[in-house]
């Protein structure tokens, strides 16, 4: 039996959401359209749980997507923000904290020695092909089809027809031109990887090391190296966008757990601990190619914010090699479960520590393609079961949850009691 769960409160917030912010919502995946409901207005969390607007409680996947490695509303990442706000909220002046966090960031990821914070990953991933371009003095950019880097117009393009493509606005208001910078490629596929360099060689070749926004879609062996020696062969550079995986799946991130260095890596959500902050990191000799040292603009008012910068040092001191040991054991009991869970139908379940996608497919997808072939209404109508038994997954099938260090055995048990009715409800 699931309890009945009222959602009149979040009705009301929504209808009037609406009036005031496009589709309710500052973010579109918030809305649910995906799994076809109304979204849920948040009232607040703590731990693994939150709490919606009529006070019922789910154990939450989404996790801030991503950037509450620790969960919410976390005491030592509360401390650590009270007392930076106690000081000033911002300066638009350098402070301590900043170079604490990026002493520290430089410890943790492979080939980092300078960072440049921003206040979102959009703005890092720009930034990180602005440095691309004025190193390489080209203008080409390589990405992977369902990769995402954010919102600006050269990262918004997506395939044409063909294999690999010059991209395409991936949204109105994208101009063709800025599109047409960017050739897309299907991931994990060699040849057309191969195909797109020997038309013309890029700046850049920017990837999500382990893809999670098409769900999560793992290279295939060998990829990423692939990507180095491509990048190398053509004198491009290899931009790793590790605003998921940083700090996730390994505490040195991707570019630590794959063995793969990127020139550049992208980082954000767990570098601000749940506040915004977002960086692009790399070797000196790459990043002093930036003002005020050289000539590559780029700034911003809340760059280095210090409440952002206390919270990202603060998450940071927790994730200890423990840490990753315990998210690695969580993920794995949450993706066995969930499979099993699923007792037979065609799901399959793709995982690594920290993160994890449940497919409608019988077999795990290796790319875009692939993943809009799930069976996307069942996926929909598993996720509201989810909510209706309280849970919160990600409300799309192109997204992967989110576990933290918060998420317990006891949560863990609860979702997978959860998922197991919603997985009946189905059939
Ligand atoms: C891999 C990746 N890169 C970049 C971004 C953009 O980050 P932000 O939403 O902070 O602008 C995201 C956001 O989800 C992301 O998943």
């Amino acid at each position: 039996m699931v309890a009945s769960r009222t959602d009149s409160r979040s009705r009301a917030l929504y209808a009037r959401a609406r009036d005031v912010l496009p589709g309710g919502v500052n973010s579109p995946v918030r809305a649910m359209r995906a799994i076809g409901r109304d979204p849920l207005f948040v009232a607040r969390g703590a731990g693994a749980e939150i709490f919606d607007a009529d006070g019922f409680g789910y154990v939450d996947y989404v996790c801030s997507w991503g950037a509450l490695i620790a969960g919410h509303a976390h005491p030592a990442v509360i401390a650590a923000v009270t007392a930076a706000a106690a000081d000033g909220t911002s300066f638009g002046a350098p402070t301590q904290r900043e170079v604490e966090l990026a002493e520290e960031v430089a410890r943790r990821v492979p080939g980092v020695e300078m960072l440049r914070m921003t206040s979102s990953g959009t703005e890092a991933a720009m930034t990180a092909i602005r440095l691309a371009r004025a190193h390489t003095g080209r203008d080409l950019v390589v990405k992977f089809a369902g990769a995402y880097h954010g919102h600006s117009d050269g990262l918004l393009a997506q395939a044409g027809s063909g294999l690999a493509t010059q991209g395409i606005p991936a949204s109105p208001g994208v101009p063709a031109a800025t599109a047409g910078a960017t050739m897309v490629v299907p991931w994990n596929d060699r040849d057309a990887l191969a195909r797109a360099l020997d038309r013309e060689a890029p700046a850049a070749i920017i990837a999500e090391p382990y893809p999670a926004n098409m769900g999560l879609v793992p290279p295939a062996e060998g990829f990423l190296a692939l990507l180095r020696s491509c990048a190398d062969a053509c004198g491009a550079l290899l931009i790793l966008d590790e605003v998921i995986s940083g700090f996730r799946v390994a505490r040195g991130g991707a570019s630590e757990r794959s063995g793969v260095r990127g020139d550049l890596v992208v980082l954000g959500k767990v570098l601000g601990g749940g506040l915004p902050a977002a960086a692009v990191g790399g070797p000196r000799a790459l990043l002093e190619a930036l003002a005020p040292v050289g000539a590559v603009y780029q700034a911003g008012t809340l760059s280095g914010n210090p409440l952002a910068v206390a919270a990202g040092l603060a998450t940071l001191s927790l994730l200890d090699d423990e840490a990753y040991a315990e998210l690695e054991s969580t993920t794995r009991r949450l993706a066995e479960g969930l499979r099993a869970a699923a007792g037979g139908r065609p799901v399959s379940v793709q995982w690594l520590p920290g993160l994890l996608t449940v497919f409608f497919a019988e077999h795990a997808p290796a790319n875009l393609e692939d993943a809009k072939r799930c069976d996307l209404d069942a996926y929909a109508a598993w996720c509201r079961g989810l909510l209706a038994r309280g849970v919160y997954p990600p409300p799309s099938q192109f997204e992967a949850w989110f576990p933290s260090l918060a998420h317990g055995e006891a949560e863990i048990e609860r979702t997978l009691q959860a998922a197991r009715g919603a997985f009946e409800a189905l059939a």
